[in-house]
């Protein structure tokens, strides 16, 4: 049974930090929108359109193939401040790998993204899951249990040393001491920490000490289930949990269009750059099929809602009513989309009483 939702459906944006944001494949209608320009321009037509929230994906290197996909990115701490400084409403977040920073130095960063952004400054806290990307850097990823043990230490130190009085915070771990912990100033409400990751060992962390999950849930009709297993799990420790997808959103005029669009962009999927990032989450050397990988292509694994306006707004809306707060859109044409989106979208949400 599904949980709904306490309040309205929050939309965000899944961002173009990184080259080729939008889908795995060499088809675009505009160019790359990954240049800081077009993310700020982008971020504030977003904020002007009532969004909720901005959300970077974290990438140290491409997956390679002709668009060698999100191989060209912004890191998201630094992004993160540049777009507080320029808006005023919307919510930003970062997002931080946990293998290759130390937390004491992240809750310092995140303080401070938290005063320039007056308190909209929130943290995705994912534990990485690319041995290119780490082994890069000559880090080695844990076993999977204990990479969410590593996490699970790390948000207990961001907590702490964003909320203990200072010089009183103490924190003993395999990972890292923290001794006499001092981290001013301290945020000026505790930013909202988040986790993406889909696993049990990621779900049990979420249950006990985030605010959010960011999911992917593989249909419309498979996210009640989901959520409502993220809700059991944290009610069991009396707590809350806020959830959030990423769907692909693309409409036009005519649901036939809109599926001529997906289409062209599958057709000219990167297959090579697709296959490196399936192998890279597990799914074995060529072991996946043609629509495993058709269905990854759409922003890397987003849920795919296609269609009409009206249709898209629907089925928008069947996915807050499976219990999803928030909505990490991803775009085809960012800033055209976020502009059309207000336009065509927003008023049929608003019509349904789901915005
Ligand atoms: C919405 C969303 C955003 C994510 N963003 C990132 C990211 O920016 N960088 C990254 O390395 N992994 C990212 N991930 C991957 C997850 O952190 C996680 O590693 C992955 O879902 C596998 O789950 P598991 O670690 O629980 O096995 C994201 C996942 C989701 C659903």
């Amino acid at each position: 049974m599904s949980h709904p939702p306490s309040s309205g459906l929050q939309l965000g944006l899944f961002m173009p930090n990184c080259s080729n944001m939008y889908a795995i494949s060499t088809y675009r209608t505009v160019p790359d929108e990954w240049p800081y320009e077009s993310n700020k321009r982008i971020a504030l037509a977003a904020e002007a359109a009532g969004f909720d929230f901005l959300f970077p994906v974290s990438r140290w290197r491409g997956f390679g193939g002709p668009t060698d996909y999100l191989g060209t990115s912004l890191e998201t701490m630094t992004w993160a401040s540049a777009l507080l400084a320029v808006t005023s409403r919307i919510k930003v977040f970062s997002t931080v790998h946990v293998p290759v920073f130390h937390p004491v130095v992240v809750a310092k960063m995140g303080a401070t993204l938290d005063h320039i952004g007056q308190g909209r400054w929130g943290i995705n806290l994912v534990s990485g899951w690319s041995k290119e990307e780490f082994g890069m850097m000559g880090v080695d990823l844990l076993p999977h249990a204990e990479r969410y043990q590593r996490t699970t230490a790390f948000v207990e130190i961001l907590r702490g040393l964003w909320t203990e009085p200072p010089g009183s915070f103490n924190y003993e771990s395999p990972w890292y001491q923290v001794r006499g912990g001092y981290s001013l100033p301290q945020p000026t409400t505790p930013p909202p920490i988040a986790n993406a990751g889909g696993s049990a060992d990621a779900q049990a962390m979420v249950a006990r000490l985030c605010d959010w999950a960011f999911l992917s849930p593989p249909s419309i009709e498979a996210t009640p289930s989901i959520t409502s297993q993220i809700r059991a799990r944290a009610a069991a420790h009396g707590r809350s949990v806020k959830c959030a997808g990423f769907p692909f959103v693309l409409w036009r005029d005519s649901e036939e269009e809109a599926a001529a669009e997906v289409a062209k962009i599958i057709a000219h999927k990167d297959s090579i750059a697709a296959g490196n990032w399936l192998e890279g989450v597990g799914l074995g050397s060529g072991s996946f099929d043609q629509f495993t990988l058709d269905m990854m292509v759409l922003g890397a694994g987003a849920l795919p809602v296609v269609g009409t306006a009206r249709q898209v707004a629907e089925k928008l809306a069947a996915l807050h009513a499976g219990g999803l707060d928030g909505l990490l859109m991803v775009f085809q044409a960012y800033y055209e989309d976020t502009l059309r989106f207000e336009r065509e979208v927003l008023p049929i949400l608003r019509e349904m009483g789901v915005r």
